[in-house]
């Protein structure tokens, strides 16, 4: 069942950062990420991070001191992985080859009620075809109180719905069926968990196949959207929502 997520992210592994990093957009929602992942989780807590591809955010967080087990069905990313943990020195990394959907078998290494908390980052979700598995595996994975940070790709994404080009339920990148959720959607599959906030990102930020690349515009259009990231109808409108819930 995951053999295609596997296979499209082991063949861009090796460029995979490169090609995030490269867009001033991306880099931009990608810092606004790890500080906001950042506010949430602390020193010497241990935080599951899903899909966590050649570790973006599971580096800088252990570098911070936060304990990660970081899982991921591809192993072509998590071999980037590895080799950044030797470059680095990391200890506090683990690492699991594993889809989101099958969380579960975490329980018996790790036990019921061993996380800090868990996020999952620029979309795993979105292509994970378990939701409710996996919502009810993340529950009994999680301390109480517990929090849930993840981003994922929203069908009502501002800019395409003023183009009269609204994004559809799902769709494809290469061979990986994804689905489109939006944010009301998504807070369903997680009825057990309280929703703390929703936030928007990349609201009115140009996307990289934008005709917009004067780097001033897009800092500034950047700003704007942290300015209402939490605001009504703002909030439901970027190019992804970030839910954050605790149990
Ligand atoms: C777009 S990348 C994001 C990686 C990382 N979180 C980041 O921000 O750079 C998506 C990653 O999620 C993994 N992934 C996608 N669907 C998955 C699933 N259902 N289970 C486990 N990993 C998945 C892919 O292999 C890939 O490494």
């Amino acid at each position: 069942m995951y053999k295609d997520i596997e296979v499209v992210f082991d063949e861009s592994s090796e460029k995979y950062d490169y090609d995030v990093l490269k867009n001033l957009s991306r880099r931009l929602m990608y810092y606004f990420i790890i500080e906001y992942l950042l506010m949430n989780f602390k020193k010497e807590e241990i935080v599951l991070d899903l899909g966590c591809g050649t570790g973006l955010e599971a580096i800088p967080l252990a570098k911070k001191g936060i304990n990660i087990v970081a899982v991921d069905v591809s192993q072509g990313m998590l071999q980037i992985l590895k080799r950044k943990i030797e470059k680095y020195q990391i200890k506090n990394i683990k690492i699991h080859k594993l889809a989101i959907g099958e969380i579960s078998s975490l329980i018996k290494i790790y036990g019921e009620e061993s996380f800090d908390g868990a996020y999952s980052i620029f979309g795993p979700l979105n292509s994970e075809p378990n939701i409710a598995k996996f919502s009810y595996s993340l529950f009994k994975l999680l301390k109480p109180k517990g929090k849930f940070v993840a981003s994922i790709i929203n069908r009502w994404y501002i800019y395409d719905m003023l183009k009269f080009k609204p994004r559809m339920e799902f769709g494809k990148y290469k061979d990986i069926l994804f689905k489109y959720y939006t944010p009301f959607e998504f807070i369903l599959s997680f009825k057990n968990f309280r929703l703390n906030e929703i936030l928007g990102i990349g609201i009115f930020l140009p996307q990289p196949k934008s005709i917009i690349k004067n780097e001033k515009l897009i800092n500034i259009l950047f700003k704007l959207d942290k300015h209402i990231s939490k605001r009504f109808p703002f909030k439901y409108l970027g190019t992804d929502f970030i839910v954050n819930f605790y149990k």
